[in-house]
């Protein structure tokens, strides 16, 4: 798929902008602080209804103004929407499909997009909830039903944590009856995200492999596994000690999952009702990355991380492209080639010239391979000085 139009009203720096879009490769050049990535945050939000830098709507929003309009004609095909996106200071937001409101949750079903920008470096160096939340972002695109199940999972984490905190508090077991019931709760919702997660990261790892060899050279290997916290031996937690001893094993059934799930619950029982925190289960998770044998965080080069970072969504999309029956997503990548060497900027170009439309930004446009550079557009405090680069 593909955007053939944007148009933004009092979105971050923009009071009004309007900018055509073509096939293939996009380039949005200007200086620092201009409003490339604010151009392109907009498309992401109308995607998936979340920034990837701010969590709330309002910074979105321009200073002194009560409202964004975020709105972008998507073709398909030989089919064209209108989708559009209202950010509201006061009340809910809405959304509107050629003009007929809709339930804004329903937004991102018209509209695909990967976006890759400097923050998902975090996804090599960060913490594992970074990890785990892009793995259940994709799984829930790919899966929307699996949003419910995240959502169960998380409600009954927080109802078993308060449970535990409050036998903690009162030194009492009484309560630990309704303990069971909680158990086998989150036993079922969990035992469904470890597998999907396992089955997502069988179908993401070959594609990280073939990423990253696209974009460093076929020397490099770069490879993906689970790490699952009910195969932890002990009660050492490897979240916050990563030397603690952790039983690996690729694969599980779905009934294995959940007799694991269950043995690890009575190993940590005790460390659990000491702490007041539920210590095994999907939400203590990591996704491993390795890098030539070696753990990539901790290990890889700054260049490496971030080239195994946009490794992580060139292959999330190329999943995405392979399932989908709306063409590909649209490939958002904000800021990239100033990190990568020479041949790292070529071999990505190669990488992502066959994808139906890409939108790059940059504030040096020389960083950026000349074959991409055909449709560039220059952006100046919050005005598309279209078509001009010399302006
Ligand atoms: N809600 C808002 N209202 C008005 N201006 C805003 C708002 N949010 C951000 N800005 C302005 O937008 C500018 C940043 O734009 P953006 O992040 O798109 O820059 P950029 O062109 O990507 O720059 P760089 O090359 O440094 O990444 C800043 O000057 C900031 O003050
Ligand atoms: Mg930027």
């Amino acid at each position: 798929m593909r955007v053939t139009h944007l148009s933004l009203t009092d979105f971050r720096n923009y009071e009004s902008a309007e900018l055509e879009l073509a096939p293939g490769p996009n380039l949005f050049v200007g200086s620092n602080g201009q409003g490339k990535t604010n151009l392109v945050e907009a498309l992401g939000y109308l995607s998936t209804l979340a920034s990837h830098r701010v969590s709330s709507d309002h910074a979105m929003i321009r200073s002194g103004c009560d409202a964004a309009i975020v709105r972008a004609r998507l073709s398909n095909g030989d089919q064209s929407v209108l989708a559009e996106v209202q950010l509201n200071r006061v009340g809910a937001n809405r959304a509107q499909i050629n003009r007929s409101a809709i339930k804004t949750r329903e937004l991102p079903r018209y509209f695909s997009s990967v976006l890759f920008a400097p923050e998902d470096l975090a996804l090599v160096r960060g913490e594992p909830s970074g990890r785990r939340r892009f793995l259940d972002e994709l799984l829930i695109l790919r899966t929307p039903r699996m949003s419910a199940v995240v959502a169960d999972y998380d409600r009954v984490l927080r109802q078993r944590n308060s449970l535990l905190k409050s036998a903690r508090a009162s030194g009492t077991r009484g309560q630990l009856g309704t303990l069971d019931i909680w158990d086998e709760r989150l036993i079922n919702f969990g035992t469904e995200i470890i597998d999907a997660r396992a089955d997502l990261v069988d179908e993401l790892a070959p594609e990280v492999e073939l990423a990253y060899a696209a974009i460093a050279g076929a020397e490099h290997a770069a490879s993906l596994s689970n790490q699952l916290s009910i195969l932890s031996t002990g009660t050492d937690d490897f979240e916050t000690d990563p030397t603690g001893e952790v039983l690996r094993r690729d694969r599980l059934t779905a009934d294995q999952t959940a007799e694991a799930f269950r043995a690890a619950l009575v190993r940590v029982r005790r460390a659990e009702l000491e702490r007041g925190i539920t210590l095994a289960g999907p939400h203590r998770d990591d996704l491993v990355l390795t890098l030539n044998d070696l753990p990539a965080r901790g290990y890889a080069s700054h260049g490496e991380s971030w080239s195994f970072a946009l490794s992580l969504k060139l292959a999330s999309a190329a999943v995405l492209r392979r399932e989908s029956n709306s063409g590909d997503p649209v490939l958002i990548l904000d800021d990239v080639f100033a990190e990568l060497d020479e041949s790292r900027r070529d071999r990505l170009a190669d990488a992502v010239e066959g994808f139906e439309q890409v939108l790059i930004t940059a504030a040096v446009g020389g960083d950026v391979p000349n074959r991409l550079g055909g449709n560039s557009v220059l952006i100046r405090a919050g005005r598309i000085v279209a078509g001009d680069e010399n302006a």
